[in-house]
């Protein structure tokens, strides 16, 4: 059984209420954090080794000591909750179930930031736990952990709970800032990153749920116990939603030092594939990251047991590797359709571009035509070498992420699962008639 940080007291009944929490050393680190200097805190950050949990894995220590200190200028901490990843939903079950972890979280590196207003911003489908965190901010500050002069310290904090629309680019760091700031979520050009020019041209760091939620423990053990949990540059836990063609969907804190066959077989996670099916390829990071076929997900091409961290993940680049991600944990089994499910990614890249560069916005659609056609029976040789060529134009050529995202699954699924295009367009009769479980993601 792997350390638990963060979901440790999941099971504690009414843990989602202040009392609960509280009795079971809730706040104990905020009250630590309190005798620290601002400066100290940071530096157990640094030591811990945390990385920025919402998927590209940024040291969050290097983050906050990014943050411009202008005479005057007041600065932010923006929680990213627009959880959106198809596949991802740990931040859901984090801020469902423990609601008091983020506020604490938030509570801690506001005070180390120096932000006495703060935002989360949660994606509007999210509606009940956004009411859910609105209730854990009044009972903390009806405890006296937010508002003014928090206990004693002459520190003042507001937490402000803003839903997002639904669109899926919001969770784009600065899409997310517009969108907070009341306008279209578009992207912005970085640099200036937003610790540097933030919400309303403020210096702004963004964070992840479960990036901020682990300053609660990293504070409580002390970031050089944080950092001897794991692996290498992969220190601490990790919460990974596990979802697809497996017998225990749900969310699992791991601690980065498991195999990924352990992760995928073993009864205490995701508890193997059912009906003894086999295991056909893996989105492990959530949908932006590449599609990877069973025999390069559980070893390396250099045949080396491949585990649940980042820089095992992605050994042996785009070519035969992966990606962390968001750790939104996808299977696959046998009876899954690489194309058809290749297709409704590119569908929903398309239908969620927002638009402001030609090569995503244009090529995510023509991604999603060219895979409907190939799926449906009615494609041709050539559209493999076209798909192809639609993703390689579009791969770094776009203001944010989101471009790279929608070519990368489309380049992964050419790469490894060819033989499955050429099917489709070799018998596009059975391409109708086909009958497949469905993964669910
Ligand atoms: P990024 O690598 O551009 O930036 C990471 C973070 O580091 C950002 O907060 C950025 O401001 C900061 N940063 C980087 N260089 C900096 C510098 N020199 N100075 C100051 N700050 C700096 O990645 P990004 O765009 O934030 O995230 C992309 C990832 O998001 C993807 O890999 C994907 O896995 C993930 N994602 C997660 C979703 C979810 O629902 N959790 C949804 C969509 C994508
Ligand atoms: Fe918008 Fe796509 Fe450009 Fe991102 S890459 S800014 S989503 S058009």
């Amino acid at each position: 059984m792997g350390q638990k940080l963060l979901l440790k007291n999941i099971d504690v009944p009414g843990i989602r209420h202040y009392q609960a929490y509280r009795e079971n050393g809730g706040y104990a680190s905020a009250e630590k954090a309190f005798k620290m200097t601002t400066d100290e805190i940071l530096e157990e950050v640094k030591t811990s080794g945390l990385r920025g949990r919402g998927g590209a894995g940024f040291p969050t220590g290097m983050k906050w000591s990014f943050l411009a200190k202008p005479e005057g200028v007041p600065r932010h901490l923006v929680v990213n909750a627009d959880e959106s990843e198809p596949g991802t939903f740990k931040d859901r079950f984090l801020m469902e179930y423990i609601p008091h972890l983020l506020i604490e979280g938030v509570l801690i590196s506001s005070f180390c930031l120096g932000s006495n207003t703060s935002f989360i911003y949660i994606r509007g489908e999210y509606a009940w736990i956004a009411e859910i965190l609105e209730e854990a901010i009044d009972e903390a500050k009806e405890a006296g952990w937010l508002g003014k002069n928090i206990q004693g310290t002459g520190f003042d904090l507001e937490i402000y709970v803003q839903r997002g629309g639904g669109a899926y680019i919001c969770g784009e760091e600065t899409a997310l800032l517009e969108s907070l700031e009341g306008k279209r979520g578009n992207p912005r050009l970085k640099p200036p990153f937003p610790a540097v020019k933030g919400l309303w041209g403020r210096p702004t760091v963004v964070n992840n749920v479960e990036t901020i939620a682990a300053i609660v423990p990293i504070i409580d053990i002390t970031g050089a116990e944080y950092a001897k949990i794991g692996v290498g540059r992969s220190t601490g836990t990790k919460l990974i939603s596990a979802c697809g063609n497996i017998n225990k969907p749900g969310v699992y804190e791991i601690d980065m030092t498991i195999t990924v066959e352990e992760f995928i077989y073993s009864d205490e996670y995701c508890g193997g594939i059912p009906n003894g099916k086999r295991l056909k390829a893996c989105i492990p990071g959530g949908s932006s990251v590449p599609i990877v076929p069973a025999n390069l997900l559980l070893t390396t091409a250099e045949g080396k047991p491949r585990y649940m961290n980042y820089e095992s993940l992605s050994e042996g680049g785009f070519q035969t590797g992966t990606m962390m991600g968001s750790g939104g944990f996808i299977v696959l089994d046998e009876d899954q359709d690489v194309v058809y499910h290749t297709y409704t990614l590119a569908r929903f890249y398309r239908h969620e571009s927002c638009g402001q560069c030609s090569p995503c916005r244009e090529g995510t659609g023509w991604m999603e035509k060219i895979l409907k056609r190939i799926d449906e029976g009615q494609g041709k040789m050539s559209d493999i070498e076209l798909l192809w060529d639609v993703q390689r134009k579009i791969e770094g050529n776009t203001i944010c992420p989101l471009g790279d995202a929608a070519a990368w699954p489309v380049a992964a699924s050419i790469r490894h699962f060819r033989d499955e295009f050429e099917w489709h367009i070799n018998n596009p009769e059975e391409c109708l008639t086909r009958n497949f479980g469905l993964a669910h993601y």
